[in-house]
């Protein structure tokens, strides 16, 4: 049988998804029960860290322990990855030992790179170009709170990022419309956008894209690995920054997603990432629901 990653969202059907959806909404009960089941015993997820994260990280790492497996932390520092091994014979390497791994990197080549010589499912954790672990918790956020997302509007304000990149495949795959709101030379990469474009629509002016909004959702402007741009995306970005004036152009019940962490007074005011229709904290906890569901899908 062939080794199933998850390397975007497209890594799965529309069913697949929202069975993970389903399953990880299972696990949140169980969750707040305290009432595990060791569905993953004995399982054991690598997994390689090429840049910095908390929720990501942390919500694996408890995932396979509530799961009654183990996950073990590998950072360039201290490992043969920042000495130069090369990623094929890692890959090779690790999945002789481990059931799965998770890799966060920059390029997303490295990745694909990674999963074409690795026995065992590869998760990407983040790259350059995708989110998809990101994406299973925002969906979960939504069916939550709002159900169904089909049909709804999602805008996304900023910059056309990994982040961006996933809410473009999540809306062709669960048909939803996706707006996308950011400054004309940040645009989301056109080969996404082709494959996408029947779900997404490029709208410049925020004000109009935030126009009976049923999700406003947003991300820091400048990525991890972009530090030396922050000053110019600044300037570029200021009339993406979602505040009260343009949450008061969505609807009056319209969610507010963020990935985190946020840049207060930057992307997001405080008293929109703070007020009532901010769902950010439990959409950051819904990593943990949402990943242990993936986590069984492809291990268990
Ligand atoms: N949202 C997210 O992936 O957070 P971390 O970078 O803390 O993992
Ligand atoms: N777009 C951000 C997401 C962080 C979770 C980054 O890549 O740094």
């Amino acid at each position: 049988m062939e080794t199933r990653h998850f390397l975007t969202l497209n890594s799965l059907s529309r069913d697949e998804l929202l069975s993970i959806i389903n399953r990880a909404e299972v696990l949140k009960k169980q969750f707040i029960e305290k009432s595990y089941e060791s569905t993953l015993e004995s399982r054991v997820l690598g997994m390689i860290f090429e840049k910095s994260s908390t929720r990501t990280r942390v919500s694996f790492e408890a995932g396979m322990a509530q799961l009654g497996g183990h996950a073990i932390y590998l950072a360039p520092t201290g490992t043969q990855i920042g000495r130069g091994e090369p990623l094929e014979d890692t890959a090779r390497v690790l999945s002789k030992m481990v059931d799965c791994i998770m890799l966060r990197t920059f390029e997303h080549e490295r990745i694909e790179r990674f999963a074409e010589y690795s026995d065992v499912p590869v998760i990407n954790g983040l790259s350059d170009s995708y989110h998809p672990c990101q994406l299973l918790a925002d969906l979960l956020t939504h069916y939550e709170k709002r159900g169904s997302i089909e049909g709804k509007k999602v805008v996304w304000f900023g910059d056309g990022n990994n982040m961006c990149h996933s809410y473009m495949n999540a809306a062709k795959i669960l048909d939803f419309q996706l707006i996308v709101s950011g400054p004309e030379g940040f645009d989301p990469d056109p080969k996404i956008l082709e494959g996408t474009k029947t779900n997404v629509v490029i709208e410049r002016n925020p004000k109009q894209a935030a126009k009976n909004a049923d999700v406003i959702v947003t991300d820091v402007w400048a990525s991890m690995g972009q530090e030396e741009e922050q000053k110019e995306r600044m300037q570029k970005f200021a009339q993406y920054q979602v505040n009260t004036d343009l949450m008061e152009c969505a609807n009056g019940d319209a969610l507010f997603m963020h990935c985190l962490p946020a840049h207060r007074g930057e992307e997001v005011s405080e008293n929109v990432l703070e007020g009532p229709q901010s769902v950010v904290w439990e959409e950051a906890g819904n990593r943990l629901h949402s990943q242990k569901a993936l986590l069984e899908f492809l291990i268990g």
